[in-house]
């Protein structure tokens, strides 16, 4: 920072690749040493988030000690949209997140929807919010995990025949959860299936394995750069700011 500053000051950085969560703990550092009263650091995608307990002996808890790292240089954290709520609490201080469903929903106005759909019980919420905006019914799928990469999901009594539809979750990694329900819902005669996250990872083979699914479009916000990206996820984020200002004051 080249000015001095007193007031408290908002760091927007990202977590990913890890070389930007250094980043991040340089800036804070930078704006504490600029006179900054306090640093609220602003992270879109957590990454690290989904390993909020350890899975397997031997292994740590990745969003413990990524938030913990935030907490040694900033005084509150916002981000949007993480894996689970829990995991704020890793975080010392106050710590928010702002919901993207909102311009993710906007973003799917003009497509004819018909029903929304959650991958899980875990992402209800995410398709809720979204089929309320647009003004359909909205249910959950049941999903059981075999593997890093691999999920079955189970059949649910939900009338999409000749519906397009969406499938809502708060992320989309190697695609193997989106895939699996996308196929769910074509058997079940869903015309068309569109699939909408927040976040966008899209690891190796995502992309291929979304299109052999039959997805006819992925919409997810730019918290992550990617060429999917097509929805802004500033304004999730500076809700979150928000809120953190409305708690403080
Ligand atoms: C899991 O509960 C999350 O909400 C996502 O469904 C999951 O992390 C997506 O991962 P993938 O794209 O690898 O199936």
């Amino acid at each position: 920072m080249t000015e001095q500053v007193e007031d408290a000051v908002v760091v927007v950085a990202d977590a990913r690749p890890n070389e930007r969560v250094v980043e991040a703990l340089l800036a804070c550092d930078a704006a504490l040493e600029a006179g900054a009263s306090e640093r609220w650091l602003a992270v879109p995608y957590l990454a690290y988030a989904r390993q909020d307990r350890s899975f397997e002996a031997g292994e740590g808890v990745s969003a413990r000690a990524v938030l913990e790292a935030f907490s040694s240089c900033a005084d509150a954290f916002v981000t949007v949209d993480v894996h689970s709520s829990g995991v704020l609490d890793f975080f010392a201080g106050a710590a928010v997140q702002g919901r993207a469903m909102p311009e993710v929903a906007a973003a799917l106005e003009d497509r004819g929807i018909g029903s929304v759909l959650a991958p899980d019980e875990g992402a209800r919420g995410l398709a809720e919010a979204v089929a309320d905006r647009l003004e359909v019914p909205f249910d959950h799928l049941v999903k059981t995990r075999l593997s890093g990469s691999e999920v079955v999901v189970e059949p649910k009594a939900l009338d999409v025949a000749g519906e397009a539809v969406v499938i809502v979750d708060d992320i989309i990694a190697t695609g193997g959860t989106m895939c699996k329900a996308t196929e769910q819902l074509l058997e079940a005669g869903a015309e068309r299936v569109l699939v909408a996250a927040t976040h966008g990872v899209f690891a190796s083979g995502a992309d291929e394995r979304l299109d052999a699914a039959g997805v006819e479009e992925v919409v997810v916000t730019d918290s992550i750069p990617s060429k999917r990206g097509v929805v802004s996820c500033a304004s999730a984020l500076a809700r979150g700011v928000s809120m953190l200002q409305e708690a403080r004051s």
